[in-house]
């Protein structure tokens, strides 16, 4: 099993925490590749639930877990993690690893966050908050601070000095928001650094040497495809790029190690934040599946918009990422709705239908879904072992998009629980080869 990317196929929330923790225990070296504390993953093991952010949840199923380059880090939420996981008995020294080259979210970074979506008032992005996008500007501007800066007392501070007299400016004269203080600031980092110190590694290396002695490596997604910053919804996207080929570049790799692509989507769609969402349920039922689903944000606890599942936006993240199987999640939750519209194709502004991602935002934004309703199954999954435990109805509607896709449906998730998942093609074809 080399190296397989697990990717969100819609606009993140798939449930790749569940997935990437259920493969993790057939790998070796779990590592993340984008993004920072904007992502949450929710892993279920047993009683214990797990909310991780920052660290890949690889963590809990005890593997080396690598923070690659391409990431952002907060050390503020990435030490509580640290700390959270230690005091629940998962050893984090030796087995976490940043590398050197990843960004550090700063206290201005969060703070323009917050103060520029109030600015943007309804035209606002509907970000997590958590500095993702300052930081990534930063880095982008090649003003940022690295997380091996954080290593060097004397670099740290003068970093901190030059970018809070810049950012100090944006804050009070643009923003009308208080400065923030230097003291307080370097003082904190100071510590923050003598604590980070021991995860801070070469990760490319080590990802080198894992695949040289034949381990198996998973490259876990933060978001998902359409919150990709080329290929998602711009503006409505998040600062970095999240589909299967980043996950190359932002570990330090050569493409042509990634082995097998594998996309999460949920049985329905979800989307947090603003943005076009022409699946979109409209009425009662937008509710009920939030309640059935509880499709509430990890981060920011807001309530994530639910649609049914887009088979167009999903042919797209299998074009763009290469996705050449795929995990279907929370099956279980369609389970309390007779029919299910599915949407197959998109109705443009001039009347014609398309099975095509529009490659034009006013296309995209203009886009009226056409549904085939697929009956539904109303009975619990709860008790289904197998496959065929399945209601024939529930085998429809997963063969039904395996056929619109062309793409193997290999797990099926039917509960929150670990346990909870099929494996249509067995889970030794999964982690075998994968
Ligand atoms: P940012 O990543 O905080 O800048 O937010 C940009 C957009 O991405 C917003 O619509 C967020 O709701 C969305 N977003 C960021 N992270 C996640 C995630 O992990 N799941 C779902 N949506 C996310
Ligand atoms: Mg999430």
């Amino acid at each position: 099993m080399p190296a397989t990317v697990i990717v969100g196929a819609q606009w993140g929330d798939e449930g790749k925490g569940k997935i990437v923790d259920l493969l993790a225990q057939h790998a070796d070296l779990v590592c993340r590749y984008q993004g920072g504390p904007n992502a949450g993953h929710t892993i279920v093991v047993g009683d214990e639930t797990y909310k991780i952010r920052q660290i890949p949840s690889g963590v809990v199923t005890g593997k080396t877990c690598i923070i690659g380059a391409g990431c952002v880090v907060d050390p503020t939420v990435f030490l509580a993690e640290v700390d959270e996981l230690e005091a629940r008995g998962h050893a984090t020294a030796g087995r976490v690893h940043v590398s050197g080259n990843a960004h550090v979210i700063m206290p201005w970074h969060v703070a323009i966050d917050q103060a520029s979506e109030r600015r943007l008032g309804n035209l606002q992005i509907g970000t997590t908050r958590r500095g993702i996008g300052p930081a990534y500007a930063d880095k982008a501007l090649r003003i940022g601070i690295r997380v091996q800066d954080l290593l060097d007392p004397k670099i740290l501070r003068q970093k901190i000095e030059v970018a809070l007299a810049e950012k100090n400016l944006w804050l009070e004269k643009v923003y009308g928001e208080p400065p923030l203080e230097l003291g307080e600031i370097a003082g904190r980092f100071e510590e923050y650094a003598q604590r980070i110190r021991p995860y801070v590694a070469d990760t490319s290396l080590l990802v080198d040497r894992a695949l040289r002695d034949g381990q198996s490596v998973l490259l876990e997604g933060g978001q998902g495809t359409l919150l990709d910053l080329d290929h998602g919804t711009y503006p409505f996207v998040t600062s970095s790029s999240t589909i299967a080929a980043n996950a190359a570049a932002g570990v330090g790799m050569g493409p042509n190690r990634i082995d097998r692509v594998m996309g999460v989507a949920k049985a329905y769609v979800t989307r947090v934040g603003e943005g076009p969402f022409p699946s979109e349920i409209v009425g009662p039922d937008q509710e009920r599946m939030r309640e059935v689903g509880h499709e509430y944000g990890t981060v920011t606890g807001r309530n994530r918009r639910c649609g049914w599942l887009d088979l167009v936006a999903l042919r797209y993240a299998v074009r763009v990422n290469g996705i050449d199987r795929l995990a279907l999640t929370k099956l279980d939750v369609l389970s309390h709705f007779a029919e299910l519209p599915v949407c197959t194709r998109y109705r443009l502004r001039d009347g014609a239908e398309t099975e095509d991602f529009p490659a034009h935002q006013s296309d995209f934004h203009a886009a009226r879904p056409v549904y085939e309703t697929l009956p539904g199954w109303e009975e619990s999954l709860d008790a289904c072992a197998t496959v065929d435990d399945l209601p024939d109805a529930a085998r429809r509607y997963v063969a039904f998009v395996e056929r619109e896709l062309e793409v193997e449906v290999t797990l099926i998730g039917t509960g929150a629980d670990r346990d909870s998942v099929l494996a249509p093609y067995g889970l030794a074809a999964l982690t075998g080869s994968l």
